[in-house]
């Protein structure tokens, strides 16, 4: 069987990364999580003080990107890739809500999208691919056989992370998620540069009302049609 590249892109916290993972596990492909690659380089930013401070120092984070390394390391026993920064497992830090609230920022810069857009192309040559984010079918790979663009109401979408961020023992509020929500989805649509939008060839998916199981069958049995 040939091996294809399959695109998921959609608003945030629309299970994305749940979907293409298990998607990928289901086919033997390798699964992408390209909004980890941005949460990162927002990670390492925060902490060398180019944002979250009084002043941003936006150009100051370009200038020392070529020191920014990133990695996906495969956790056997969870069963997913964990994201390494500078040889730091950074993975659970990255999730947290106040990394959530800079990463739309950081992904505006086109430099940093120039960076991991190289790097994900890479990784993504040999196909066999599932990868997720908001530019792949439009950006990263606009050739790929298979494309998705998810989607879900704005409260159902906060709902599901607020639930997910306690479940991580994190205080947080429903408002602030879902205002976290509004926002990204507000700056990720509106940027200059690769804003998110759906492919014309994608097919749109509503997943407010859909259990995983059935949205994995649905979306396991798109892709067995087009490899
Ligand atoms: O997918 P996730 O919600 O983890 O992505 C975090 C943020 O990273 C998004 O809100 C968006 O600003 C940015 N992003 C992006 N392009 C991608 C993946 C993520 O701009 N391909």
């Amino acid at each position: 069987m040939g091996k294809i590249t399959i695109a998921i892109d959609g608003y945030s916290s629309t299970g994305k990364s749940t979907i293409a993972n298990q998607l990928a596990k289901a086919l033997d492909y390798v699964y992408v999580d390209t909004g980890a690659m941005y949460r990162a380089v927002t990670l390492f930013a925060m902490r060398e003080g180019f944002i979250g401070g009084e002043n941003d120092n936006l150009n100051g984070l370009v200038d020392v990107l070529p020191k920014v390394d990133l990695k996906f390391v495969y956790n056997k026993s969870l069963g997913y890739s964990e994201m390494y920064l500078n040889g730091e497992n950074v993975e659970k830090e990255i999730r947290t809500l106040p990394v959530s609230q800079q990463v739309s920022k950081i992904a505006t810069i086109e430099k940093v999208r120039l960076k991991l857009v190289g790097m994900q192309q890479e990784m993504g040559k040999k196909k066999g691919v599932v990868m997720d984010g908001r530019d792949i079918g439009t950006v990263v790979f606009p050739d790929a056989e298979f494309k998705i663009f998810m989607t879900a109401s704005p409260e159902t979408r906060a709902f599901r992370r607020y639930k997910e961020l306690l479940d991580k023992g994190e205080k947080v509020s429903y408002d602030e998620v879902l205002k976290n929500v509004q926002t990204r989805d507000y700056i990720d649509s509106h940027r200059e540069f690769s804003p998110l939008r759906k492919a014309d060839d994608a097919i749109e998916f509503d997943n407010s009302d859909m259990g995983l199981k059935e949205q994995l069958e649905r979306i396991y049995n798109f892709a067995l049609r087009k490899i």
